[in-house]
């Protein structure tokens, strides 16, 4: 099986035929992931980050087919939480990365229990820290693994200020004290194996990659500061996609090169974790036309998806590509349109001022790049049921995720 692939794949490259089958076997809207192009993207960060560890942010996609396809690569896996970690040691994942942004006490609970199952005693675990007593819950709880410090490297990037994490003080331990909390975890007697920082998510214009060049550099220093016997310094995930047409990806060789250089000399590992990069484009988000309705401002157009299926226009006013998947589509006039969901906020417009063949109602639209933080993000608001999840890539197409139902929603409620 090839590994091969183009730098992204746009929506158009997607094979129309075959998306509307999958919409009319399982309805919409529907999320379709290709797994092909999952190894494709792993086999193009491998390529150019080809001495470096590189863990898969599992929050961008945990679907348990994706997470198959991503540890049959050998990818690590990075994971925010217990449910994360969970699911990632579960899909066959051997290397486990668990960094605890505040992490409730259940969460270390289960943590703790995961790493001292003997019946996961190959599972290489290491808990990354960004605060001291996160540090001494771990220690309280009996857990003597290996360590490493989320640092707060105090510079940021991303594509919204919503997810510009290295200067957000919510992340991390600040640059200026890691020192003392690394000398006090080794004292103490534990394997402190790792530094770790995160710029941001969305890395992609000249200003981004500056940030995370700094990044990069500070933590170098940090690293040879320190010279605790360290193993690795992950900075982090945030490589971006192009979303829009007009946007280039990223060339990855020299983000890899960049990178190396601005570390500098050093006797441990460089690690990274993109989550978007390896899953964004091997997902569209299939949805039906409901409506079509012309305005004094625009032709609105309702369809079945909106911010509970694919949150991010909403959240970020990030844009998505939309495509019509109407067979005739050649032969109907352009519109601009904008695109509607079916839920009562405003926001939930999944794109605005769009040309595209004027739609009709049943027409199914395809929704670009929608592999990264899309199902993932999913929610039942306004009682939506959750879409469905196709999986392709890997022989005949297969439902990966049920849909949701309506007494799914009420599945949990307690009668009084
Ligand atoms: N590592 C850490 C510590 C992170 O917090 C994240 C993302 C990643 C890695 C992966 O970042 P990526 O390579 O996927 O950019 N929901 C937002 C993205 C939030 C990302 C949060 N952390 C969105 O839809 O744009």
């Amino acid at each position: 099986m090839t590994t091969e692939g183009p730098p992204i794949r746009r929506l158009a490259d997607w094979d129309a035929a075959a998306l509307r089958d999958r919409a009319d076997e399982y309805g919409t809207p529907l999320y379709v992931l290709d797994q092909q192009r999952v190894r494709e993207n792993v086999a193009a960060l491998r390529a150019a980050f080809h001495d470096e560890e590189i863990s898969y942010a599992v929050k961008a996609n945990t679907v348990r087919a994706t997470l198959e396809t991503v540890a049959e690569t050998g990818l690590s896996a990075e994971c925010a939480s217990a449910g994360e970690l969970q699911r990632a040691a579960d899909a066959g994942f051997d290397r486990v990365r668990y960094t605890a942004v505040n992490p409730p006490a259940g969460d270390l609970d289960h943590v703790v229990e995961l790493a001292a199952d003997p019946s996961r005693e190959d599972l290489d675990l290491v808990i990354t820290v960004g605060a001291a007593d996160a540090f001494e819950a771990l220690a309280r709880r009996g857990y003597d693994g290996p360590l490493a410090i989320r640092v707060n490297p105090g510079v940021g990037a991303g594509h919204h200020a919503k997810v510009t994490t290295g200067d957000a003080p919510k992340f991390g331990v600040p640059y200026d004290r890691v020192s003392e909390l690394a000398s006090e975890i080794v004292d103490r007697g534990f394997d402190l194996v790792g530094l770790h920082a995160h710029a941001g998510s969305g890395i992609h214009d000249e200003a981004d990659l500056a940030a995370h060049r700094e990044l990069v550099s500070r933590m170098g220093d940090l690293a040879r500061e320190l010279g605790h016997g360290l193993d690795f310094l992950n900075v982090g995930g945030g490589l971006g996609v192009p979303y829009r047409p007009e946007e280039e990806p990223l060339d990855l060789d020299s983000v890899a090169e960049a990178t190396r250089e601005a570390a500098g000399e050093l006797d441990v590992r460089l690690g990274i974790e993109p989550g978007r990069y390896v899953v964004a484009d091997a997902g569209v988000l299939l949805t039906t036309v409901n409506t079509v309705k012309p305005t004094p401002e625009t032709t609105v157009v309702g369809v079945d998806a909106g911010m509970t299926t694919l949150l991010r226009p909403a959240m970020y006013d990030a844009y998505h590509e939309i495509q019509t998947l109407a067979p005739d589509a050649g032969e109907r006039d352009p519109i601009t349109a904008m695109i509607a969901g079916p839920i009562c906020e405003t926001a939930d417009v999944l794109g605005r001022d769009r040309e595209l063949p004027r739609p009709e109602r049943g027409d199914v639209l395809a929704i670009g790049n929608a592999g990264a933080y899309g199902y993932e993000m999913a929610s039942n608001y306004n009682s939506r049921p959750r879409p469905a999840v196709v999986s392709i890539g890997g022989g005949e197409p297969r439902l990966a995720v049920e849909r949701e139902t309506l007494s799914d929603l009420t599945r949990l409620e307690v009668e009084q």
